[in-house]
């Protein structure tokens, strides 16, 4: 479903982008080396308007062809050379600021927001707002936090001072803006308030930079030093920037007399709200050797420090909305009917119950590091030049015309590479051919095609390698690029490696020597279960259990034994287009065999389940296996 979702609303905003831009960006200081920021490039881009005749008052909008933009300006390997490290934090490249939109909210499910607006208890547009960032953005989710889900958010995520600091709040609004710094620091992502609109797609927030890992922007332009604005902005989750805001504000909760939280609106600015972010923001440039005053005044361009992006204020606080640069309409209800200086619930402000309370918080941010080699073999090894896949035919011009153009790209970008497409019978036949009868009788006994295909894969790999690719992987790389060197015997994925399960492996693409042992032990212990199974067993187990989750077990026991800390290297530590080699075993980060669709150009191959589920053919998920062993 999110396929053709995606596209089309790529090309709507594309559209929007193109459509009547104006302001030719002008370069104006490229500025490297120790004037400002150490060892990285700093870009200072304004608009034209915005550079020669200070702030414009109705900006006039100019045309500006697509390609001007900054990103047009830096290729891909531009920005290689200029960006190789960042000086303020060495953040992975790829897929940093998670996909998810953070919200806080008095209700805390769509439903409610919904009737909320019907009922005219709220803000008859509302809900029409908050959709909006569905319509944009169909893979993101949206978390909304209600009170109470902040309360127990913060107990347990954060130490004791933290705590302490927020229950002292007693008003919903500052909790709230204390809050979303909070879900930001912990969760990562992108938090906006519930008053605003989405004009352009969070994707393209960061301007094609990938390494950008917090954006935030510019609420008031002032020649001497600008205000920024807190109720729209993103951030890697664990950012240090995040760090001190929560450092700040924490601190300076204990500073402040209860009573004037309770009735002091100043305090909202103050303490938690705009007035703090602002001091923070540019108490960390200046702590980067940012001239403030260098960057002040910006209207309309955007300013790279590090992996921390400011955008003019054309961007995020459109007091003109319909400047096409503007990514979001804010509706400014704070002080309406529904809005919170009205609404200002007084909260129950006893200490909470402590017993969650996390004292072990640790503050430091950990980056999470591009390769890390354990023990690499020393041996050379060949991967046989030979993909193969299955099927519902063995002719290219039987199968489903969509991969049929995956095949013919595979295998336009792997010259010298061999390629077996094998129909159902033909992967029954290579099982009684090829595998020792135990294997045959295992295979064979299972009751669902799925499982067949399942085990198909390890078994055609044990016996002859090469590599295996179900029929709707796209490819992106050719596959000798995947190989970091030639001592490698065997490539797996990681498929979900922020997961809270610790990482898990993806089985859709997989290359491997002949009679690998950690294939030749995963088969071995398959076969052994299938036949201590009965058939009726077989057909009521977990897929889930039985094949991914002990494939999962299977290769972090395979790096265990190779030296690998598993909790200590995959957790926050190897970046998403980073990769780990233990021995002859080589694991590439979530970006290689499992991109969002978005970020397709750093990956190697994509599975695609959307299609597969479309283009069913034989791929029925519970289609029973129709042959039998002969
Ligand atoms: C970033 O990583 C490089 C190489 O791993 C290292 O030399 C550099 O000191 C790191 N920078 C920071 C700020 O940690
Ligand atoms: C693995 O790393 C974790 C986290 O750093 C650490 O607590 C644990 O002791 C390590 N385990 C081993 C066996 O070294
Ligand atoms: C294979 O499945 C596709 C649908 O995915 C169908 O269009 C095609 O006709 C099928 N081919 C054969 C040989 O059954």
């Amino acid at each position: 479903m999110h396929f053709p979702a995606l596209w089309s609303s790529a090309s709507v905003s594309q559209h929007r982008w193109t459509r009547g831009r104006s302001i030719i960006f002008a370069v104006l200081g490229i500025l490297i080396g120790a004037s400002i920021l150490s060892n990285s490039l700093s870009l200072f881009v304004f608009g034209e308007d915005a550079a020669t005749a200070g702030p414009p008052k109705n900006p006039t909008i100019k045309t500006e062809s697509k390609k001007s933009s900054l990103s047009m300006l830096l290729t891909e390997d531009e920005n290689t050379k200029y960006f190789p490290q960042h000086p303020i934090s060495n953040i992975s490249r790829a897929a940093i600021i998670p996909n998810q939109l953070l919200r806080t909210w008095k209700a805390n499910n769509r439903a409610d927001i919904r009737l909320d607006c019907h009922e005219k208890r709220d803000h008859p547009d509302r809900y029409s707002w908050f959709e909006s960032w569905d319509l944009m953005n169909p893979t993101t989710i949206q978390i909304v936090f209600n009170d109470d889900d902040m309360d127990r958010f913060v107990r347990g995520a954060f130490s004791r001072r933290v705590v302490e600091a927020y229950f002292k709040l007693p008003r919903a609004v500052l909790r709230s803006d204390f809050g979303r710094y909070l879900m930001l620091y912990k969760l990562g992502g992108y938090y906006t308030d519930m008053d605003t609109t989405c004009q352009v797609p969070l994707y393209k927030w960061n301007f094609g930079m990938n390494h950008v890992a917090v954006i935030i922007g510019v609420e008031n332009p002032s020649p001497e030093r600008d205000n920024y604005l807190q109720w729209t902005m993103a951030s890697a989750p664990h950012h240090p920037f995040l760090a001190q805001v929560i450092h700040r504000v924490t601190e300076k909760i204990h500073a402040t007399d209860a009573l004037l939280l309770e009735t002091d609106d100043n305090a909202v600015l103050e303490v938690t709200g705009p007035g703090i972010w602002k001091q923070v923001v540019w108490d960390y440039l200046e702590s980067k050797n940012v001239n403030l005053q260098e960057i002040s005044n910006m209207w309309e361009g955007f300013y790279l420090a590090g992996d921390m992006l400011i955008l003019g204020k054309a961007y995020l606080n459109n007091d003109n909305w319909e400047n096409p640069k503007a990514l979001i309409r804010h509706h400014f209800t704070g002080n309406s009917a529904f809005g919170w200086r009205v609404h200002g619930k007084t909260l129950d402000s006893k200490q909470p119950a402590l017993g969650k309370l996390n004292d072990d918080f640790d503050w430091t941010y950990h980056p999470p590091t591009p390769s890390i080699e354990i023990n690499p073999s020393k041996e050379a090894k060949a991967v046989p030049k030979e993909v193969v896949q299955v099927a519902n035919s063995s002719s290219d011009a039987l199968i489903s015309p969509k991969f049929k153009v995956f095949r013919d790209r595979w295998i336009q970008q792997n010259p010298g590479y061999r390629f077996t497409l094998l129909s159902v019978e033909d992967m029954d036949e290579f099982v009684r051919k090829d595998c020792s009868s135990d294997v045959q009788t295992a295979f064979f006994k299972l009751p669902l095609f799925k499982q067949r295909f399942e085990l198909f894969r390890y078994l055609r790999l044990l016996k002859v390698g090469g590599i295996y690719t179900e029929i709707d992987s796209r490819p992106h790389t050719p596959i000798d690029q995947w190989f970091t060197n030639n001592r490698i015997g065997l490539i797996i994925g990681m498929n979900d490696q922020g997961h809270n399960e610790g990482p898990g492996f993806k089985r859709t693409t997989l290359a491997s020597i002949p009679q690998h042992p950690v294939i030749a032990s995963y088969v071995a212990k398959k076969v052994a279960q299938i036949l201590e199974r009965s058939q009726s067993d077989l057909e009521r187990i977990s897929f889930f259990d039985f094949f991914e989750n002990d494939f999962n077990l299977a290769v972090k026991m395979a790096l265990t034994e190779r030296g690998v800390n598993v909790t200590r290297d995959f957790r926050s530590g190897l970046a998403w287009d980073g990769y780990l080699v233990a021995g002859d075993l080589l694991i590439w980060g979530q970006e290689r065999f499992n991109p969002s669709a978005e970020r397709d150009g750093h990956s190697f191959a994509r599975w695609h389940g959307d299609l597969w589920d479309k283009e069913k053919g034989i791929w029925e998920e519970d289609a029973k296996a129709t042959s039998g062993i002969q």
